[in-house]
């Protein structure tokens, strides 16, 4: 058994190849793309379908009687799997509501900036374009060098970019292009003595890396569940610092106006509960296989793929093991066009010729595949991948 495969501890269950029956996926297909929307396992998604059906059973006395004590139940736990207290945390469908409910509640006047980084999430930097400038302001971006970023040159990129107009940094954990683990804490730090309120991006960040918000000291942390915690699709959250929840709203108003965080954010009119309360099943699921030791597992898993990628195709990673986690960044071995028609046609190519996928970005003049590691990825994997990448890239050998 190959080391990736092996249990981690003498209670938990093996791990690769052998648990792949525990999700839905098409055994014909290299799943080696967890970051992109997760996979969930298929008792998370009975637990799921078991508060449907608790529902629909009976929907008026569900929403009355169930509904409150079940949500307040499931942030509770999330809560504590993610280091914070469940009435400062309240589930959104996706990460990127849960920016656009920040944004949505900033007061922001004419020449007010927000500042991102350029490797931020596409549609999360439209959002805050699009409120900037109704307002009459900015979005500013902070370039990150690429590749082989230090925690120190990012640092002082974003300090050159704080303005006295800077309302607001938008900061990815993990980001999404590039899977750089941004030096969160330093950048917190940073816009605290500048005085500047900091929203963390973490799509990528529950079930990925070892959480403890309460200890971040950011000002709202948005996070995904249906990506590294394999919840299902529609489950992630909003945290927002005590002091930040007042001036908080969701972007759906609803009966909830006026009575507090929780209560505006737990109604925001008829929804499916299932996604949300199969949050618990999730973190069950998570530590049954390990927990932080199968993030830690994921992420060595990661690195040995993506340096046996790098060695085979001749090229190199993107960061060191001090910025990248169970995703990593390998360079593709093509000279020319890195536009983005031929990025996407490598990308359907991944798909439709190989029977795999991997994002491809475009970062410094070069085409990046992302690579991702879960539980039930093992080292082979990465090798299959490579010879796929060599082939896609024109060399075989
Ligand atoms: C950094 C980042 N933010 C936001 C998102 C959006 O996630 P969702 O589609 O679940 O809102 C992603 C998705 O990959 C991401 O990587």
């Amino acid at each position: 058994m190959n080391d990736a495969a092996k249990p981690l501890s003498a209670t938990t269950p093996p791990l690769g190849a052998a648990i792949r029956g525990e999700f839905l996926l098409d055994p014909d297909f290299l799943t080696v793309n967890h970051g992109s929307f997760g996979a969930t396992p298929r008792a998370v998604l009975m637990a799921q379908d078991q508060w449907r059906r608790k529902l629909e059973e009976q929907p008026t006395r569900f929403m009355r009687k169930v509904w409150p004590g079940a949500i307040r139940g499931a942030a509770a736990k999330l809560a504590s799997f993610v280091g914070a207290k469940g009435e400062d945390l309240a589930f959104v469908e996706n990460a990127t509501v849960g920016c656009n409910a920040v944004l949505r509640s900033l007061s922001l006047q004419s020449g007010d900036e927000i500042l991102a980084l350029d490797h931020g999430y596409a549609a999360v930097r439209n959002a805050a374009r699009h409120m900037a400038e109704r307002a009459g302001g900015k979005l500013v971006e902070a370039a990150i060098p690429y590749p082989h970023p230090d925690a120190k040159s990012i640092v002082a990129s974003v300090a050159r970019a704080l303005t006295k107009k800077t309302r607001v940094l938008i900061l990815d954990h993990i980001t999404s292009p590039s899977a750089l683990l941004l030096p969160v804490e330093e950048l917190i730090a940073l816009c605290r003595g500048a005085g500047v309120p900091v929203l963390v991006d973490g799509a990528h960040g529950p079930g990925h890396v070892t959480l403890d918000l309460d200890a971040l000291g950011a000002d709202w942390y948005t996070g995904n569940c249906h990506k590294w915690l394999s919840a299902p699709k529609g489950c992630a959250f909003l945290w927002a610092r005590k002091d930040r929840q007042e001036e908080l709203h969701p972007v759906t108003i609803s009966h909830g106006l006026g009575k507090g965080f929780a209560a505006e954010f737990d109604w925001t009119g008829t929804r499916d509960p299932g996604a949300f309360l199969a949050v618990d099943a999730a973190i069950d699921f998570h530590e049954k296989f390990g927990g932080a030791a199968l993030r830690r597992r994921n992420a060595a898993l990661a690195r040995a793929g993506a340096e046996l990628m790098a060695k085979r195709l001749g090229t190199e990673t993107g960061a060191d093991a001090s910025m990248q986690v169970a995703m990593w960044l390998v360079r593709l071995p093509l000279n020319g066009s890195t536009n983005q028609e031929r990025v996407l046609r490598l990308r359907d190519r991944l798909i439709d010729e190989f029977r795999t996928d991997a994002p491809l970005h475009a970062l410094s003049g070069a085409i990046w595949l992302r690579l991702s590691a879960q539980a039930y990825n093992e080292l082979d994997d990465y090798a299959r991948l490579a010879e796929i990448a060599a082939k896609l890239s024109g060399r075989s050998n």
